[in-house]
C-alpha cells in the first residue's frame, strides 16, 4: 500500500464556496492549506536562509528539476543526503518535474514520443528530458511532493496543438506514474498529476479524466498564468476544479497574487506557488496593506516609515523605506534581502486570514472586505 494514503485530511468546508481548510502531512512534517510556496528554483529561495524561510511563515517549499539536474546534477544532491539535507531546509519540499522549465528556458527543443531534447540555456550542452528521467532525479532529490512530467503551452495556442500536447502529457503521466511506482518511493513521496488542455473546456476534460483514473495523491492546474487574461484563468479554474477528486489536494501553479490567490481558494484550490513575490521584492516593489508601492522611487527618499506600519516581519520592525530604498539604489544586497522578507511575510500572513475566514465560514466578507480595501490597489 502506498504510504501517501492519508496525507491530505479536509478540516473545513467553508459554507459559501468550494473553499476548504486541510492538512498535509508529509515526511518531512504537516502543512496546513490553503498554502503558498516560495520558489527556491536553485535550492534557495533567492537572498534568504532557511531559518528566514521560517521566520516569514513558509510551511513548504518548491525546488526545480531542471535547474537542478543540470547543477550541481541529482547526483551531488543525493551525495549530500538529498535535496532537504543538502539546502538544510527541514520542511516539506515539492519538486516541479522540469517540464515547464525545459519549455520556457531551453534551446532548440525537439519533442518526440519518448520525451524532449534540449541545449541548456546554460552552456548549450545537450540534453533528453524523459517521464523516467525526471522521476529518477525527483528521486534522488528527494521531495516530498514530486510533479508528472508535462508539457505546458504558451498562451494562445490553437486548438490542435493543445489537443496533441494532452495526449502527450496523459502518456508521459502514465510513465511517471510506473515509474514512480515501480522505482522510485510511493511511500516517501506523493507523486502529483498536472492538467493541461489550455483554454479549452474539452481538452481540459479529457486531461483531467485521465489523470482522475492513476488515483494520484494530488492534482495540480498547470498551463494557467501563461499569458492569458486573469478572467480565463478563473474560468478555467472553475472548470477543472470540479473534475477533481476531493479528498485529493489540488495545486494551482504559477499563481501568486493576493486577489489571484483568493479568487483560486475561493473554487477549491488547497496549494499556489509562484516567483513573482519574491522578484518584485529583488526589483523593489512591495505589497502593502495600502497596495503595492516600489521603494525605489523617488518619492521614498526621506520615507521614515516602514515599509507596511501593519506588517510584524523584521524588515518593517527595524528599517524604513528610506533606508531601504538606499540599499537597492547602491546595490547593497541586504535591501534585497529585506524587501524579500517583508513580501514573503506579507503573503504567509495573507494565507492566514485566508485559512481564518474559510475556517469562520466568513469568505465573502472577507472577499468584499479584500476589494473594498488592500485589494483595490493590490491588483
Ligand atoms: N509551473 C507553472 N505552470 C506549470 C505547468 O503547466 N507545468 C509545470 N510542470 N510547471 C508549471
Ligand atoms: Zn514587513
Amino acid at each position: 500500500m502506498s504510504g501517501w494514503h492519508g496525507w491530505f485530511t479536509i478540516e473545513h468546508r467553508e459554507a459559501h464556496s468550494q473553499a476548504r481548510t486541510g492538512r498535509l502531512a508529509t515526511p518531512h512534517g504537516t502543512v496546513e492549506t490553503p498554502v503558498f510556496m516560495p520558489v527556491g528554483t536553485q535550492a534557495a529561495v533567492k537572498t534568504l536562509s532557511p531559518h528566514e524561510l521560517r521566520a516569514v511563515g513558509a510551511q513548504i517549499i518548491l525546488s526545480n528539476t531542471y535547474h537542478l539536474y543540470l547543477r550541481p546534477g541529482s547526483a551531488v544532491v543525493a551525495a549530500a543526503g538529498g535535496l532537504h539535507r543538502f539546502m538544510a531546509w527541514e520542511g516539506p519540499i515539492l519538486t516541479d518535474s522540469g517540464g515547464f522549465q525545459v519549455f520556457s528556458l531551453a534551446s532548440l527543443r525537439e519533442v518526440t514520443a519518448d520525451g524532449v531534447r534540449f541545449r541548456s540555456h546554460l552552456d548549450g550542452s545537450e540534453h533528453l528530458f524523459t517521464p523516467e528521467l525526471s522521476m529518477a532525479v525527483q528521486r534522488d532529490l528527494g521531495a516530498d511532493i514530486i510533479m508528472c512530467f508535462d508539457e505546458c503551452l504558451a498562451f494562445p495556442a490553437p486548438y490542435d496543438a493543445v489537443a496533441a500536447s494532452v495526449e502527450r502529457t496523459t502518456r508521459w503521466a502514465r510513465r511517471c506514474h510506473r515509474a514512480w511506482r515501480e522505482e522510485g518511493r510511493p511511500d516517501r513521496q506523493a507523486l502529483f498529476g498536472i492538467v493541461q488542455g489550455g483554454v479549452y473546456a474539452d481538452l481540459r476534460r479529457r486531461s483531467a479524466e485521465a489523470l482522475v483514473e492513476l488515483d494520484l495523491p494530488g492534482y495540480a492546474v498547470g498551463g494557467l498564468s501563461v499569458g492569458e487574461p486573469a478572467g480565463l484563468t478563473v474560468a478555467v479554474l472553475e472548470a477543472v476544479v470540479p473534475l477533481l477528486p476531493a479528498d485529493r489536494p489540488r495545486y494551482l501553479m504559477g499563481v501568486g497574487t493576493p486577489d489571484l490567490i483568493l479568487e483560486a481558494v475561493w473554487r477549491g484550490i488547497d496549494m499556489m506557488d509562484c516567483v513573482l513575490p519574491t522578484r518584485m521584492a529583488r526589483h523593489g516593489t512591495v505589497f502593502t496593506s495600502e497596495g503595492r508601492l516600489t521603494v525605489r522611487n523617488a518619492a521614498f527618499a526621506r520615507d521614515f516609515r516602514p515599509l507596511d506600519p501593519a506588517c510584524d516581519c523584521y524588515a518593517c520592525r527595524h528599517f524604513t523605506r528610506a533606508y531601504i530604498r538606499h540599499l537597492l539604489k547602491v546595490n547593497e544586497t541586504l535591501g534585497m534581502r529585506l524587501t524579500t522578507i517583508h513580501n514573503l511575510r506579507y503573503l504567509h500572513r495573507f494565507m492566514e486570514r485566508l485559512r481564518q475566514a474559510v475556517r469562520a465560514d466568513r469568505l465573502p466578507e472577507f472577499r468584499a472586505a479584500f476589494y473594498a480595501g488592500e485589494g483595490a490597489a493590490l491588483g
